[in-house]
């Protein structure tokens, strides 16, 4: 059987490190607040000459390294975003430049916090189907750029970085299964309200900036993280005890530790970066898995199951053998 599996995993976070002690002197927050209700202690913030793309490309380099795949090897470029450098061209062209990756299709995916899965999704298609023998998926966002620094409902929540993986075919277990979901109904829970097509009013302060009914969001995201539990346990006859690891999107620490008890998963089995790294929507899974992978806790072989939710809203799961 043909398989796509991941054989370089790779991120990258900007220097610049904002503590929530550093809101407390911007809004009105407070550390306790923040850890309480979201178990973010920090985030990281992009430099003013750092963009999705060069946080992707170098996210995407130390992927590529780990593989030991060169640019010209790449057959498909994957860039889930939804903060993009430019309208056009996409993110994932200028990353494809930037790579030399001369001729190699890219493509930019907006699926929001879930967009590194349907980035998965859509490569894993991609190799089993024919199409090449190696892809580039890559989340990386700059959300600071959409955060309204005024809202402290809001800006206390997100933070910067990229992640990378490189698929190859492989006759080896990899993907074993993907599932993907949207539903538009719920636009006005998370959105931003303004943007291209609707146009920019930012003389009367609305710009493209993240706006959300974090209550009514954080509900959808446990329910939601419950139909995916079963999904999965469909896909597993089961058997969960099968999964090594649970890597899901860190966007609020009671979000994750609610997703695990659906999961019956103890957290010991859970990978968890939101503390450090805050919400990074499409980058976080990748992020949170080059972490443990060079950390030394997943390993070769080990089964991983990722979730995540976000903005559409969108959904899905991935259960991989690493
Ligand atoms: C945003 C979130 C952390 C808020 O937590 P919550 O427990 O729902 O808190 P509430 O929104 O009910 O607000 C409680 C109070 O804290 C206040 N508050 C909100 N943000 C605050 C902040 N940064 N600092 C201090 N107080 C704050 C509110 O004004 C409210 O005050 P009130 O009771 O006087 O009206 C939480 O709803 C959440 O995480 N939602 C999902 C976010 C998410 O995952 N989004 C992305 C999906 S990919």
């Amino acid at each position: 059987m043909t398989y796509a599996r991941i054989t370089g995993i790779g991120s990258y976070l900007p220097e610049k490190v904002l503590t929530n002690k550093d809101l407390e002197k911007m809004m009105d927050t407070s550390d306790e607040w923040i850890r309480e209700r979201t178990g973010i202690k920090r985030r990281h913030i992009a430099a003013d000459d750092e963009t999705t793309s060069s946080l992707g490309l170098i996210a995407a380099r130390h992927a590529m390294e780990m593989a030991d795949v060169t640019a010209g090897d790449l057959d498909m470029i994957i860039v889930a975003t939804c903060t993009p450098d430019k309208v056009i061209p996409g993110t994932a062209c200028i990353i494809q430049r930037h790579l030399g990756a001369k001729r190699c299709p890219a493509i930019d995916i907006n699926a929001a916090c879930s967009g590194f899965i349907y980035g998965l999704d859509q490569a894993n298609r991609y190799l089993v189907t024919g199409g090449g023998r190696r892809a580039l998926v890559i989340g990386a966002e700059t959300l600071s750029r959409i955060t309204d620094w005024h809202d402290r409902t809001t800006a206390v929540l997100f933070g910067d970085g990229a992640g990378a993986a490189v698929l190859e075919v492989s006759d080896e277990p990899g993907i074993l299964s993907t599932h993907i979901h949207a539903n538009g109904e719920f636009e006005d829970l998370l959105q931003t309200r303004n943007g291209v097509s609707l146009g920019f009013d930012a003389s009367a302060g609305l710009g493209a900036f993240i706006e959300m009914n974090g209550n009514a969001v954080f509900k959808r995201a446990v329910a939601t993280f419950d139909s995916m539990a079963r999904e999965t346990v469909a896909d597993l006859d089961g058997h969960l005890e099968d999964i090594d690891w649970f890597i899901p999107h860190q966007a609020n620490m009671r979000i994750i530790l609610a997703a695990a008890k659906k999961l019956g998963m103890s957290m010991d089995r859970v990978i968890a970066t939101v503390d450090e790294h805050a919400n990074t929507s499409a980058a976080s899974i990748p992020l949170a898995m080059d972490l443990a992978v060079r950390d030394g806790r997943i390993k070769r072989g080990d089964t991983l199951l990722i979730g995540a939710f976000g903005a559409g809203f969108t959904w899905g799961s991935a259960m991989l053998e690493f």
